[in-house]
């Protein structure tokens, strides 16, 4: 059975370590925690708990109470010996998505695009649009320990990643209110974050004053978090008194939409469509109104936006049908000749090229219905470096090569719920669309530098459109565009004629 909000509060609270309420145990529940994981083969995780100090045990049972280790065991299991596909239902059929089920802005009629833009505006000047952010990653591939959104990725102006995205969200609203010539229009911005990215991401936002937004229309919340396991299925324990936990991966977000009332805060306000959408992309169009036209004149329950894939080795899910459902392939789980396979029409494309670029959309009535699906969603292996705490010496140890694993869910593994004529595709430029920051500087792919470029390079284009003159005799020719005074390119009709000297940035319109 579905378990209930009140439940998965619970579980929540439970999973991030529990609250400060909880008291002293006696001496007969804390035999009932140690058995509980003895019986599970998990005892070890008491092994220093009699040398603690009082402070240090209560730190430990919290943790431990907030588990179950029957549940880990079982995921653990699952997770390390996962059945063959062809012990579950065959080997999976597997098929790009139907053609009516994607639109491409490539291919779609200009008076449809500007009706689904306008259409768009409608639903955000009507407050019926919300947007949710996953932030809870840690960002390690980056090699920063501070939240990837407030990375300042070089711009003239030193704009974060959270300020770029604040800013277009401000812009968007400043739109629909100029367009029905009305005030007060709001789009409340969700910011999932995670044990290691909350209270930085909050400190980050209130000094920034929310980037120019209602403090009451920004909800930061958490996700829960799994203990880390050992390659022989042991919880890992980090430290004498405690365990390794990781968040539970941006899958987690549906538990933590119901648990932490966001999904409650949605229904008071009257939204309808989400946009939910990565941090790590810096073009990315928050709570673009093209596409919450498109997915609501369509009426489905989710859509999403891919770009081409750039060749069968990017790191990207890709958004195919399985079985019959919309479903995706993640990169780290896709065999090469999926991957490689060409499109049996034109050689030249990859069969499989609709890249994720996590960009999705939902209805609110599908995120309502999420107590009643969210344990179905299966639990990935990512295997790692975890720090360790030697059960001999008591001493942490940082292992050279991965010896255990995260337990994750993805965020798009709820897909295959929804038959396809609930689900929508629509292919967008990856030139105007995404750009995603994962790598450190000087990786020369997805890193800080194309980033920046691409920033740039979008503005300069549409400074262009606009009328306008770029010159330099810089190798840096980009112009950046505050969101601020164009979301899309719009806005711009002031610089026609105008000489802009690059690299440059257009904060203002004078
Ligand atoms: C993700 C997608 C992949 C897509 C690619 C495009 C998933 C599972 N994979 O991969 O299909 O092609 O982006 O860039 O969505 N996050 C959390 N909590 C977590 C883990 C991650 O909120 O516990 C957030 C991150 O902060 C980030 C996003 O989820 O905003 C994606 O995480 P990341 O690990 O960077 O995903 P990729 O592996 O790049």
């Amino acid at each position: 059975m579905a378990p209930t909000v009140q439940e998965m509060i619970s579980n929540i609270n439970n999973r991030s370590g529990g609250n400060d309420t909880v008291q002293e145990p006696s001496d007969e529940q804390l035999k009932e925690l140690r058995q509980k994981y003895e019986k599970a083969g998990q005892g070890h995780v008491f092994t220093f708990y009699d040398s603690l100090n009082a402070s240090q045990k209560e730190a430990l049972r919290k943790q431990l109470s907030g588990f179950d280790p029957d549940r880990i065991n079982k995921l653990a299991d699952h997770a390390l010996n996962p059945p063959k596909p062809a012990e579950i239902e065959g080997a999976p059929a597997l098929e790009p998505l139907p053609l009516d089920a994607t639109s491409s802005v490539f291919d779609s009629k200009p008076e449809d695009l500007s009706q689904w833009y306008e259409q768009g505006i409608d639903l955000i000047a009507d407050n019926t649009v919300a947007v949710v952010l996953m932030a809870g990653g840690q960002g390690t591939r980056l090699g920063s320990s501070d939240p990837k959104g407030c990375f300042d990725i070089g711009l003239p102006s030193q704009k974060s990643l959270f300020q770029l995205q604040g800013e277009r969200i401000w812009r968007a609203q400043h739109v629909a209110e100029k367009q029905h010539n009305k005030e007060g229009v709001v789009i409340p911005w969700y910011v999932m974050t995670s044990g290691p990215t909350r209270g930085p991401t909050e400190k980050f936002f209130e000094k920034n004053n929310y980037f120019g937004l209602k403090k009451e229309s920004v909800v930061i919340f958490e996700q829960g978090v799994l203990p880390c396991i050992s390659n022989d299925g042991k919880i890992i324990l980090e430290s004498k008194d405690k365990v390794a936990v990781a968040p539970d991966g941006n899958g987690g977000l549906y538990n933590a939409l119901i648990a932490s009332g966001v999904v409650a805060d949605m229904k008071k306000r009257g939204i309808k469509h989400i946009h939910a959408y990565c941090v790590d992309n810096c073009l990315v169009r928050v709570a673009d109104p093209t596409f919450i036209g498109f997915s609501g004149s369509k009426n489905v329950d989710i859509a999403t936006k891919v770009v081409r894939k750039r060749d069968a080795k990017e790191s990207v899910g890709l958004i195919l049908q399985k079985n019959g459902k919309p479903d995706v392939v993640e990169y780290s789980e896709i065999d090469a000749e999926t991957a490689e396979a060409k499109d049996s029409k034109n050689h030249d494309l990859l069969k499989f090229r609709a890249a994720n670029i996590v960009n999705h959309y939902y209805s609110y009535d599908f995120l309502e219905s999420i107590p009643s699906w969210a344990n179905r969603l299966p639990h990935h292996v990512a295997r790692k470096k975890i720090p360790y705490c030697d059960l001999e010496t008591g001493e942490t140890v940082k292992p050279e090569k991965a010896n255990g694993i995260k337990l994750e869910q993805f965020v798009f593994d709820c897909f295959p719920f929804l038959s396809m004529d609930k689900f929508a595709c629509m292919e967008v430029k990856r030139e105007d669309e995404f750009s995603p920051l994962k790598n450190a500087r000087g990786a020369g792919e997805d890193d800080p530098d194309t980033s920046r470029r691409d920033i740039m390079a979008q503005g300069k284009r549409w400074v262009q459109a606009a009328g306008a003159v770029v010159v330099s005799e810089d190798k840096e020719d980009g112009v950046e565009v505050s969101p601020l005074i164009s979301y899309g390119g719009e806005g711009l009709e002031y610089m026609q004629g105008r000489e802009v000297r690059a690299p440059a940035v257009i904060e203002k319109e004078e």
